[in-house]
């Protein structure tokens, strides 16, 4: 019995050292030592043992299986240190590399432009406000003296929604809004997104933005028009920037003008960037048709006021000499980085 269990002892041992796995200790573990494995089945056989020599052999099997309990705990122990310590070297973090530069966002050349008009309007006292981009038929047209039969309102420039309701042309309907809470005076900014049915180029989007303005008071005059958008124009564009006013027709204001800026590349001399001629147009303006105060419940002979509508990416375009709008819209970080 003895020396059986001195080769159990022995093979087991060697099926230790052999082993690379803790799967495979633990197959050894029960091979020799499980329900069926070989050290058991001699303790099973200690009924055949005589009586007076059970004593002795348990005390062996004890021992036996003691030992062999301790080599795999052993060889257990080791391979799990030798496992962490492969994975401590493979997951080592080397602290001193440099960091990944993190990308930061940019603002984008509509919001630093749009930003610098805000600035300009609040800074003569305007107030900033919204209106919806869905509109209907009312604000976007009739309440701004726009007829039924006018051709803006054809189906190829404008988007509808239904018969009634569509996306707004222009920012102008945000005047109707402002007019018909009836708080006056009026000095504000409407800055804002349109829709119009127009092909994608270098000069069209079906999607822009427009920036409305309008100042409705006792006693504002065209001078006060002219004054308001010159100064307008030299904080945008610099301190010698001229403007000039062309005559022009807008169904909501009378008289109507558009307003042109000196080349602020050329300084008015005429160069590739105002076609030769020396002015850059910028927006329409003129003074709020009696009518259009009227609809909105605002007494025309008590007040007047003007409105004007800048063209934002026009102004961005202009501003960081970009000469395709698409740009504008295609959002490649490469692009927005430069400004
Ligand atoms: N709404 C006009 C357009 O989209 C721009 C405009 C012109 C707005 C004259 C105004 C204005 O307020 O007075 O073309």
């Amino acid at each position: 019995m003895k020396e059986k269990l001195a080769k159990i002892r022995e093979q087991a041992l060697t099926q230790i050292k052999s082993c690379d796995t803790t799967e495979k200790l633990n197959e050894v573990r029960v091979s020799i030592l499980g329900k069926k494995g070989e050290l058991t089945s001699v303790l099973k056989s200690m009924k055949d043992v005589p009586a007076e020599e059970r004593p002795q052999v348990g005390q062996w099997v004890n021992e036996t299986r003691q030992e062999i309990e301790k080599v795999l705990e052993e060889a257990r122990t080791a391979m799990e240190a030798a496992i962490r310590e492969v994975r401590m070297k493979e997951e080592v973090i080397d602290v001193t590399l440099p960091a990944k530069k993190a990308e930061i966002g940019h603002r984008h050349p509509n919001t630093i432009a749009l930003e610098e008009v805000e600035r300009i309007f609040i800074g003569m006292g305007y107030e900033v406000v919204e209106g919806p981009e869905v509109e209907t038929d009312y604000y976007n047209f009739e309440a701004l003296n726009i007829p039924a039969d006018h051709p803006a309102k054809d189906e190829q420039d404008t988007f509808y929604v239904n018969g009634d309701i569509l996306l707004r042309t222009q920012t102008s309907g945000v005047q109707v809004h402002e007019m018909e809470k009836g708080k006056l005076p009026i000095r504000m900014i409407a800055p804002g997104r349109v829709f119009r049915a127009d092909e994608v180029d270098a000069t069209h989007s079906p999607s822009f933005h427009q920036i409305e303005g309008l100042v409705i008071d006792k006693h504002v005059t065209f001078a006060d028009l002219k004054g308001t958008l010159a100064e307008f124009a030299k904080e945008l564009f610099g301190e010698d920037t001229k403007v000039k006013f062309r005559p022009h027709h807008f169904p909501f204001t009378e008289p109507s003008a558009e307003m042109d800026v000196s080349c602020f590349k050329c300084g008015g001399k005429g160069c590739r960037f105002c076609k030769g001629s020396g002015w850059i147009e910028i927006l329409g303006c003129g003074m709020v048709h009696p009518h259009v105060l009227e609809m909105s419940n605002i007494d025309p002979k008590e007040y007047t006021g003007f409105a004007f509508g800048v063209g934002l990416e026009r102004i961005a375009l202009l501003k960081y000499e970009i000469d395709d709008m698409r740009l504008l819209y295609e959002n490649d970080a490469r692009f927005l980085k430069q400004f």
